[in-house]
């Protein structure tokens, strides 16, 4: 492999300074900007000053032409599941934005590109690189877990819709609250006490309606094979973005209350530990890409498997699916 990776991105929106700044840090080479918008791509060229980056509005053409190791997707979720199987078709390494994909059809297709694939492919589920949710997943690997409950509390009003037209959509969003800002906290649940086997859902639309297709609100149960319950409340209607909150008993008889900023053992009064905060980010969806940016590289480096892979990335996908098909009924995941 070349001294430096070669780099490209494809979405130059909001999310997108985070990978660029990221991608800096590890000092590989970011060769390529792609968006529909040549101004989007032009501004976040500016930004950070990237001389040598060259911008496309076509990403197939962006892949053809630069033949980059590895492709950052930072676009609208209906549009993940094709870029990254032409990616991986290409034997390209692909760091898909979450959610990995919209619909299980296309989490088969992924899956079905990643196993042929020479290149690798990481979702960017930043949270498991925070400090905190790093020591609550020690913590119940070690004791095992009993059960769990998890909050998303966050604001999002009409104005934040208006941002994009994928936004509040079916079609290219996939879903509300639970797709997109909550999707995090359901890696984490997954990943700290085991995929669930099924779920209990319902999905409202009560802070946006008229505004949104999509649900602003769900609340699910889900259960474990081994029985392990992990109840799930998730809105968009809160006062404010509040930081997710998991709460974890263990096999141990403890029980943990873990955010990004803050991690009580026991009783609320009995240890606090606030963390270290990480660059960049928001505390209340992690600060964890330059983490996660880094270990996917260091994976590809050394053709290591990545372990937030399609099959990983794509979890969190079905426990979203399973939340939508449910309607109050029990699904299988
Ligand atoms: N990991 C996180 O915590 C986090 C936080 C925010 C957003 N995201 C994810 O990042 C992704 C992008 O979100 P965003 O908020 O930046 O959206 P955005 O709408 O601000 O940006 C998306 C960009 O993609 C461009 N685009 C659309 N179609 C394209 C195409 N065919 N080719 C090239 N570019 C195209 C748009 O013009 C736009 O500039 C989503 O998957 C979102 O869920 C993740």
């Amino acid at each position: 492999m070349a001294e430096q990776l070669k780099v490209a991105l494809i979405g130059c929106g909001a999310i997108s300074g985070n990978h660029v700044g990221a991608i800096l840090a590890t000092g590989e080479k970011l060769v390529a900007l792609c968006d529909v918008k040549t101004d989007a791509a032009k501004a976040l060229k500016e930004k950070f000053s990237l001389a040598d980056a060259a911008i496309y509005t076509d990403w197939r053409e962006m892949l053809q032409r630069e033949d980059p190791d590895v492709v950052h997707i930072c676009t609208p979720h209906y549009l993940h599941a094709e870029m990254c199987v032409e990616a991986l078709k290409q034997n390209r390494s692909v760091l898909c934005e979450k959610p990995l994909c919209i619909s299980l059809a296309q989490l088969k297709q992924i899956l079905a590109a990643e196993k042929k694939s020479r290149g690798q492919l990481g979702v960017c589920l930043q949270n498991r690189y925070e400090p905190n949710q790093i020591a609550l997943k020690k913590l119940a690997d070690a004791s095992g877990c009993k059960g769990a409950s998890a909050t998303v509390i966050w604001r999002r009003d009409a104005e934040y819709y208006a941002s994009g037209d994928w936004r509040g959509t079916k079609k290219m969003e996939g879903g509300g609250v639970a797709i997109n800002q909550a999707i995090h906290t359901l890696d984490l649940l997954q990943w700290v006490c085991g995929m669930p086997k099924s779920v209990v859902a319902h999905a409202f639309n009560d802070h946006l309606k008229g505004v949104i297709e999509v649900e602003d609100t769900v609340t699910a149960l889900f259960e474990t094979s081994e029985g392990k319950r992990l109840s799930f409340y998730a809105t968009t209607a809160g006062a404010k973005d509040f930081t997710p909150e998991l709460s974890v008993r263990l096999l141990s008889g403890e029980t943990v209350l873990c955010r990004n900023d803050l991690f009580v053992v026991g009783e609320a009064s009995a240890k606090v530990t606030p963390k270290e905060p990480m660059l960049g980010g928001k505390l209340v969806w992690g600060k964890g890409h330059e983490a996660l940016i880094r270990d996917f590289y260091d994976h590809v480096r050394t053709g290591r498997h990545f372990p937030i892979d399609g099959e990983e990335g794509g979890k969190s996908v079905r426990m979203v699916l399973g939340i939508y098909r449910s309607n109050g009924k029990p699904v299988t995941l």
